[in-house]
C-alpha cells in the first residue's frame, strides 16, 4: 500500500479506502477481524455515512475501534441524505448528523466529513457556517462533497475558507462515463455525453481527490461485473491480464483504477477479508497503456 494526499489537506491517506456501507451484514466479531486484516495490510482509511444501514454500520465500527486504535485509524463519513426523503444541507442538519456520527463512532473527531448527493436548495453561506463551527470545534478535520458535478463543487469553494479536499463519485471499470466523454469530446455519439461538467479535469485542476465508489458494481447496484456471464469479453481481457501479473481479476479490477493519473481513491466495497486483500495487491501493479485501454475497449468502449 502507498499514501497519497487528499486533495489540498496536507493529509496524507492510503490510496485504498475501506468502504463500511455493507458491514451491517457481519457480526461484531466478523467487523472485528475485517478491521484488523484492512489496518495490517496499511488500509487504515475508513469510509463511512450516516445513513449505512440507518446509523447501523457507524455503530458497529464504534464498537470496535477501541480508544487506543483511534489515532492510527482515519474515518471519513457523509451527511445531507434524508432517505428517501429529500437531501438537506442546512446549517441545523449539517451540525446535527455530525454531532450523532460522533456519538455512533464513539470518537471526537471526524478525519473527513463529506456532503453526500447534491441538495437542491444548497445555500453555501450555511454550509460555510456550519464547516466553520465543526473545524474550529476540532470536531472534523477536513471536508469533501460526494457525487457533484464542478460548478456545484465552485458554488460551495466560494463560500468556504477551508478547500475541498474530496468528490466522491461512482467509477470503474463499467462505470466510466468520465472517461468516455473527455475521449469522445465532440462526437454525436452517446460516450460523448457530458455528464458531470467535465468533473475528472475540474477536480486534477484543483487538486481534489476523487474516490471511487462502488468500483466493481455495474449499473446502479446491479451487481458485480467480475466472474459474471453478461460481461465474457470483459472478464477474458481481465483474465489474461492477470495471469500476466499473477494475480486474480479483482486486483486488476483495482489496478486499472489505480492507473490512472488523477490518483483517484478508490473505495472498497467488500466484506470479505481475502476480496480486500486482492485489492490491496493492486498497489504493487502499474498497467501498462495498452492494458489500460484493452480493459477499458474489451468493458464495450469504442474509440472514436
Ligand atoms: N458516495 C456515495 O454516494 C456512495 C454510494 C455507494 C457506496 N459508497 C461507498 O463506496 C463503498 C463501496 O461501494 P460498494 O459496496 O457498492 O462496492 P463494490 O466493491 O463495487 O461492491 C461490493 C459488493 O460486491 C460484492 N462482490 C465483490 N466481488 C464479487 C464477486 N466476485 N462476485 C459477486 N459479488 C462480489 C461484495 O460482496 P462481498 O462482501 O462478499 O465481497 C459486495 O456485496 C461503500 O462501502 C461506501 O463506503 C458511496
Amino acid at each position: 500500500m502507498y499514501n497519497i494526499e487528499l486533495g489540498r489537506s496536507n493529509i496524507s491517506v492510503p490510496t485504498i479506502a475501506v468502504g463500511c456501507m455493507r458491514i451491517s451484514n457481519m457480526s461484531k466479531e466478523g467487523v472485528d477481524y475485517f478491521v484488523n486484516t484492512a489496518l495490517e495490510n496499511g488500509a487504515y482509511f475508513f469510509d463511512h455515512a450516516d445513513i449505512y444501514d440507518g446509523g447501523r454500520c457507524e455503530s458497529l465500527f464504534g464498537e470496535v475501534v477501541t480508544p487506543s486504535m483511534r489515532d492510527n485509524i482515519m474515518i471519513q463519513t457523509k451527511c445531507g441524505i434524508v432517505p428517501g426523503k429529500m437531501f438537506d444541507f442546512s446549517y441545523e442538519h449539517i451540525i446535527r448528523s455530525a454531532e450523532e456520527s460522533l456519538k455512533r463512532l464513539k470518537t471526537d473527531y471526524i478525519d473527513v466529513f463529506l456532503l453526500h448527493r447534491p441538495d437542491a436548495l444548497v445555500e453555501p453561506e450555511e454550509v460555510a457556517r456550519a464547516f466553520d463551527e465543526l473545524k474550529m470545534s476540532g470536531k472534523v478535520k477536513a471536508f469533501g462533497v460526494s457525487n457533484q458535478n464542478s460548478y456545484q463543487i465552485q458554488l460551495l469553494q466560494n463560500s468556504l475558507d477551508m478547500p475541498l479536499c474530496v468528490n466522491q463519485l461512482q467509477f470503474g471499470i463499467m462505470h466510466s462515463s468520465m472517461i468516455q466523454s473527455g475521449i469522445n469530446v465532440n462526437m454525436h455519439n452517446d460516450s460523448a455525453v457530458n455528464r458531470d461538467g467535465g468533473v475528472l479535469d475540474y477536480c486534477r485542476l484543483n487538486n481534489i481527490t476523487i474516490q471511487a465508489w462502488s468500483p466493481i458494481q455495474y449499473g446502479f447496484f446491479e451487481g458485480c461485473f467480475i466472474d459474471n456471464d453478461k460481461f465474457p469479453e470483459l472478464n477474458r481481457v481481465m483474465g489474461e491480464i492477470a495471469d500476466r501479473y499473477g494475480v486474480n481479476k479483482n486486483t486488476i479490477a483495482f489496478a486499472w483504477i489505480l492507473r490512472h493519473p488523477a490518483k483517484i481513491q478508490p473505495v472498497t466495497g467488500t466484506t470479505n477479508t481475502e476480496r480486500l486483500k486482492d485489492y490491496i495487491k493492486a498497489t504493487d501493479i502499474k498497467l501498462t497503456r495498452e492494458e489500460w485501454y484493452d480493459i477499458y475497449r474489451a468493458s464495450g468502449n469504442i474509440l472514436p
